[in-house]
C-alpha cells in the first residue's frame, strides 16, 4: 500500500496498463480481463488486477497531466515493482495526414516541462519509447481496421493551449498529436530501467476542429487495448 495506491503486496502486476480515465480502467478490465479484482480506489483512481491470456495485468487510472501520471507510475514502479507500463489514451491530431479515430504510436514525446525538468536543467531529454514494445504495437496495429501512425508526439500541460506559434512550429517538425502524460513516463521508464510505450487514439483534431463522437470512443478504445496487451506479451526483438 502507499499513499495513492491501496493495493496490497503482489496485486499488481508487472504489467501495468494506463489509462487517464479510472472509469476507462473499469471498462478495459471488465471488457478484456478475466478474474478480475479491485485493487485500488483510493481518490477514485480505480485499479483492477486479472488476466488475459494467462498473463496477468493491471490497469490503473493515471488521471490527467503529467504530475498525476508522475505520482501513480512512480509508485507502480518503485514501491510496486511494474516493469511494463503502457499508457493508452487519448490525443489531439496535429497533421492533415492524420484522422479522427486514427492509432498513433508514439516513438518520442516533446515537452516544453515535465515533472523531471527540474532534475535535467540545461539539459534536453528525449523521452522516447521501449523500442521491443513500440515494434511489438505496430505488428498488433497492422492486423487491425485502424489506421496507425508511428512518431513524435507533444505531451502538453495544457489542454486549452494558447500558443498557436508553437502549435505552427510543431506541425512544421512532424509532431503527429498532443496529449498531456506520455512524456514523463518515458522519463520515469528510462530512470528505473523499465519497458514503457505510449497507444493513443486520436479523439479530436486541432487542424479540423473534428471529434470523436463519444459513442466511438469505446470501440476505438478497445482496438487500443487489444494492441496494448498483445505488445505486452510477445516476446520481444532486442
Ligand atoms: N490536447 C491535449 N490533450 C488531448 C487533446 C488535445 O487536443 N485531445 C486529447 N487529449
Amino acid at each position: 500500500m502507499t499513499i495513492h495506491i491501496g493495493a496490497e503486496p503482489g496485486q499488481i502486476a508487472d504489467t501495468v496498463l494506463m489509462p487517464g480515465d479510472p472509469y476507462r480502467a473499469k471498462w478495459a478490465a471488465e471488457t478484456f480481463l478475466t478474474d478480475v479484482t479491485l485493487v485500488n480506489e483510493v481518490r477514485g483512481m480505480l485499479g483492477f488486477t486479472g488476466t488475459w491470456n494467462g498473463h496477468r495485468v493491471t490497469i490503473q487510472g493515471s488521471g490527467m497531466g503529467m504530475p498525476s501520471l508522475s505520482i501513480y507510475a512512480n509508485e507502480l514502479i518503485k514501491d510496486f515493482d511494474a516493469k511494463t507500463l503502457i499508457r493508452i489514451g487519448s490525443c489531439g491530431g496535429m497533421q492533415p495526414h492524420v484522422g479522427i479515430r486514427d492509432v498513433i504510436i508514439a516513438m518520442t514525446a516533446s515537452t516544453i516541462n515535465s515533472p523531471s525538468s527540474g532534475i535535467f536543467k540545461e539539459f534536453n531529454f528525449a523521452p522516447s519509447a521501449d523500442y521491443g514494445l513500440l515494434a511489438n504495437a505496430v505488428a498488433a496495429a497492422a492486423e487491425k481496421d485502424a489506421t496507425c501512425h508511428v512518431g513524435g508526439i507533444y505531451s502538453s500541460d495544457v489542454f486549452y493551449a494558447e500558443r498557436p506559434d508553437l502549435d505552427e512550429q510543431m506541425v512544421r517538425h512532424g509532431i503527429l498529436g498532443v496529449e498531456m502524460e506520455a512524456a514523463e513516463l518515458y522519463t520515469l521508464a528510462a530512470r528505473y530501467g523499465r519497458r514503457a510505450l505510449a497507444i493513443l487514439t486520436v479523439s479530436d483534431h486541432l487542424q479540423t476542429g473534428e471529434a470523436l463522437p463519444s459513442e466511438d470512443r469505446e470501440r476505438s478504445f478497445g482496438d487500443m487495448v487489444e494492441i496494448a496487451l498483445q505488445a505486452a506479451f510477445t516476446e520481444s526483438r532486442p
